[in-house]
């Protein structure tokens, strides 16, 4: 099969032999696979020797085969999943990936193109505000509210009762239905403007560090999506952690049915071939993008 991995000057497309699902594995024909700012720093060689060859991570496709001890999905089902490692030498970015079962969801009815945007953004939206643990009613920031990870927390956070102002770039706007600001000099002057005393939370999913936690109130809570980072200091009693997604088939189950009822906003992506890796990467290097990037075999 056809895959993409790291070479020496960024992704190379290569002629691999298929990867066989071992016990609790599903082998997943791909339709799309997203390209994600963790694909382009692997590619990169940003994760050195913490990182493997293989790159892409999310993926939506149909069950080829399956491994030992597998109760589902079965073959022939359609599924969204994402890989959580690291150190793989391959990953979705290929004809077929193998993957835990546990981190696959069936995904009948979603066009699988634009579903391929989402395991791992929401899911790090997802299990990031588990990891804030905030209570409904509190206030909480999210950072980088235009890009994947930041507008899934913002809509998700609005569905668990929590108090949402968004932060976006200068012109960027913001598609979720909450106050939000533009992070020009001084920016978390006006989040403290709008959650006076500052924000019980912060979920900083443009990597914005201190200025972020500037924002939280004391003893409030601080979430980095760079786990790989240290975390800013713990000024004032605010507690600082980091989310790591993982493929939790319950978790994806959820963001499956959030999609299908339209509640996930998933827009259209822009599609490049696996042959042509080099114009998607570097498309999804672009900031300001705004929409996701796929390949698609
Ligand atoms: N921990 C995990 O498990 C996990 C999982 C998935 C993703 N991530 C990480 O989460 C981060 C966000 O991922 P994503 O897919 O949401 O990326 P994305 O779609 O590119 O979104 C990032 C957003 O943050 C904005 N931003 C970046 N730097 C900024 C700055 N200095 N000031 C204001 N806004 C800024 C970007 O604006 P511009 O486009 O204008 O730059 C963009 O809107 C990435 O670092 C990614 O690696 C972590």
């Amino acid at each position: 099969m056809r895959a993409v991995v790291r070479g020496e000057r960024g992704p190379v497309l290569v002629d691999v032999a298929a990867p066989e699902p071992g016990p609790g594995q599903v082998r997943i024909r791909t339709v799309a696979a997203a390209v994600n700012p963790v694909d382009v720093a692997t590619a990169r060689g940003l994760f050195g020797e913490l990182a493997g060859a293989g790159l892409g991570w999310d993926v939506a496709g149909t069950v080829d085969a399956v491994g030992p001890g597998v109760d589902g999905p079965a073959v022939g089902e359609r599924v969204v999943g994402f890989r959580d490692r690291l150190l793989p030498a391959l990953g979705s970015h290929a004809e077929l990936v193998v993957l835990d079962a546990a981190a696959v969801a069936p995904a009948p009815d979603l066009d699988p193109v634009r579903a391929a945007t989402f395991p791992l953004n929401a899911s790090t939206a997802w299990q990031g505000l588990d990891a804030l643990g905030l209570a409904p009613g509190d206030s909480l920031l999210v950072t980088g509210a235009a890009g994947a990870v930041g507008r899934h927390a913002a809509t998700l956070a609005v569905r668990r009762g929590l108090r949402v102002v968004a932060a976006v770039r200068p012109g960027a706007g913001h598609r979720v239905d909450t106050p939000y600001v533009e992070t020009a000099d001084g920016w978390p002057d006006a989040v403290r403007a709008l959650a006076p005393g500052g924000v019980d939370g912060a979920f900083d999913a443009a990597g914005l560090g201190a200025t972020a936690l500037d924002a939280v109130r004391s003893a409030g809570r601080y979430l980095s999506v760079l786990p790989v980072l240290p975390l800013p200091p713990a000024f004032r009693g605010v507690t600082t952690r980091a989310v790591a997604a993982y493929g939790d088939r319950t978790v994806l189950t959820e963001l499956v049915a959030l999609a299908a009822a339209g509640v996930l906003d998933v827009p259209e992506p822009e599609r490049f071939p696996l042959a042509d890796a080099t114009s998607a990467y570097a498309r999804a290097a672009e900031p300001g993008r705004g929409t996701p990037v796929v390949l698609v075999p």
